[in-house]
């Protein structure tokens, strides 16, 4: 209840400018960017691989850009149905332009054709429906390297208008628990981050 009055208090006032040379209508990831600094700055300048299920405008590719994936040889394969129009115009802002594959399907059948054990970090962060949210972290599980992490989204996302096919929680929830012996858990809150032990 007290989130969402924060949510519509914060809608009300006025919007932080963008950056410049960006192009945002939405934040939904700057809340979390403290999180993502302590537990992918081992990556940074490193030649990582992010994949991102979920890209929208691009405002975490964009950060993922400039914070990690900062070698040379780093890439961010970014999957989401939809693509936005500024979405092109902010990756190359963040000069990720020859960094980044955009995969403009379904995570379920994006997900299915990517090399297995290749990524560092997978951030989930697209379709909010239970059975999608659990087939994009099993499908997810395949890809992501021993060692690397696994993080989803609005774990305690539950808004009435929008729940038709369900919240994260549940997938989410059940994942961790059958997967208990294949990860640690780093963090559990508004998001869930993991890392990989084991294949
Ligand atoms: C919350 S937004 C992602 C925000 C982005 N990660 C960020 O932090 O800036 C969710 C995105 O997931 C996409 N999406 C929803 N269902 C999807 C699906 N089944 N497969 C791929 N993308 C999907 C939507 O089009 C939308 O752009």
């Amino acid at each position: 209840m007290l989130r969402r009055y924060l949510w519509f208090l914060s809608r009300l006032l006025p919007k932080r400018p963008d950056p410049p040379g960006f192009s945002f209508s939405e934040d939904w990831f700057s809340a979390h960017a403290k999180r993502f600094r302590k537990h992918l700055a081992p990556l940074a300048g490193t030649p990582c691989h992010l994949l991102e299920i979920g890209s929208h405008e691009g405002r975490a590719t964009c950060w993922l850009l400039q914070n990690v994936a900062t070698h040379a040889d780093a890439t961010v394969t970014c999957i989401d149905g939809v693509k936005q129009p500024v979405f092109d115009a902010n990756v190359e802002a963040a000069g990720g332009a020859g960094k980044v594959v955009f995969l403009n399907q379904p995570s379920r059948d994006a997900l299915r054709h990517l090399p297995q054990l290749h990524y560092d970090f997978i951030y989930v962060d697209g379709s909010h429906a239970t059975i999608d949210v659990l087939e994009d972290a099993v499908l997810s599980f395949r890809l992501l390297k021993a060692g690397g992490i696994l993080a989803f989204d609005d774990y305690k996302w539950d808004d009435s208008r929008l729940r038709e096919h369900g919240r994260p929680k549940p997938a989410i929830d059940a994942f961790v628990s059958l997967y208990a012996p294949k990860f640690a858990l780093l963090a559990k809150g508004s998001q869930v981050w993991l890392r990989k032990t084991q294949d």
